[in-house]
């Protein structure tokens, strides 16, 4: 199992070490523009190997593809980060291109790969991945409910001074703020939620939510990578070891919930083939009308596409 990581940043540095000290893969490639980077945090990775005792081979080159042929997964980070008083959108214009560029490039050498993007704004960057690559949509999605479902999970077991582990939740929509927490189909240990913590309580996790990725972002002058990097490296490892698990995903809709032709975050099984299936849970009127206003706000950003012709 080969895996590349396209941009060596925070976000791909920390899914490239998740993989690596969790075995995920035998193989991680690192690319990234920036001279020497993906170069320089493979081999103190390479190093930690030492120590962790993972026989994981990983290295790094400058903007060079040629090592990366014949990768399973590859994983696109590329592109800037938000800075404060930016939303996701913002970063439209700029990594719509690079996105565009970094799968060109390649799925010329690994044309049977799976393909997870991480870059915002997400739904569009992986929609634009879909365009670039002309794979199976099955083979095309996004990091996003992972990461999202991390940080709702993680507000909750702080609430109720409970196991991180015991904590079930899916989560729909956008990667942004009209995402949609599903609190009716949250449990610990399938205990509901909703009986455990109170409405006002639970509204107020539901809104922090929403804005945990800015709430980072204005702790730190710049997005999360934490979170983010593992969230992606566990998706990577559900299709690496063909785990079949059901997480929220961003994935093409093709007449799910109501929605057509455009990525959106939905539960979906994740293994060997991708995105395997998706799975359409039985809404009430108030959880339609919320995703179909996050569908919305996804679909003012591919406008945004639209108007800059890539494709
Ligand atoms: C976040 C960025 C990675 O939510 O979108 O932290």
């Amino acid at each position: 199992m080969k895996v590349t990581i396209i941009g060596a940043g925070n976000v791909g540095a920390t899914c490239a070490d998740t993989i690596i000290r969790r075995e995920v893969a035998n193989e991680v490639v690192m690319v990234d523009l920036k001279e020497n980077l993906a170069a320089g945090k493979a081999l103190d990775m390479s190093q930690a190997n030492s120590i962790s005792l993972s026989d994981v081979r990983v290295t790094g080159y400058t903007d060079d593809y040629s090592k990366t042929n014949d990768s399973d997964i590859i994983v696109v980070t590329s592109g800037l980060p938000r800075k404060p008083g930016m939303s996701r959108d913002d970063l439209i214009k700029t990594n719509a291109e690079i996105v565009k560029t970094v799968v060109n490039k390649s799925i010329k050498l690994s044309p049977n790969a799976k393909i997870i993007v991480v870059s915002n704004p997400l739904d569009v960057m992986t929609y634009v991945a879909y365009l670039a690559s002309n794979f199976d949509s099955k083979r095309v999605f996004g990091m996003a409910g992972v990461l999202d479902t991390a940080r709702y999970r993680q507000f909750i077991s702080q609430e109720l001074n409970c196991s991180i582990k015991d904590i079930q939740a899916i989560l729909m929509g956008g990667h942004g703020d009209t995402m949609v927490p599903l609190s009716r189909f949250t449990t610990i240990s399938g205990i509901p939620i909703e009986d455990l913590i109170s409405k006002t309580k639970l509204d107020e996790i539901v809104e922090r939510t929403k804005f945990g990725g800015g709430e980072i972002v204005k702790l730190l002058g710049t997005s999360a990578w934490y979170a983010p990097g593992m969230a992606a490296a566990q998706m990577v490892e559900a299709i690496a070891k063909d785990q079949k698990r059901v997480l929220p995903c961003c994935a093409m809709l093709s007449g799910q919930y109501g929605i057509n032709d455009m990525y959106l975050g939905v539960p979906v099984k994740l293994g060997k083939e991708g995105v395997e299936e998706i799975l359409e849970l039985e809404l009430n009127e108030q959880e339609m009308e919320m995703l179909n206003d996050s569908a919305q706000q996804v679909k003012n950003i591919m406008d945004a596409l639209d108007a800059m012709k890539l494709f």
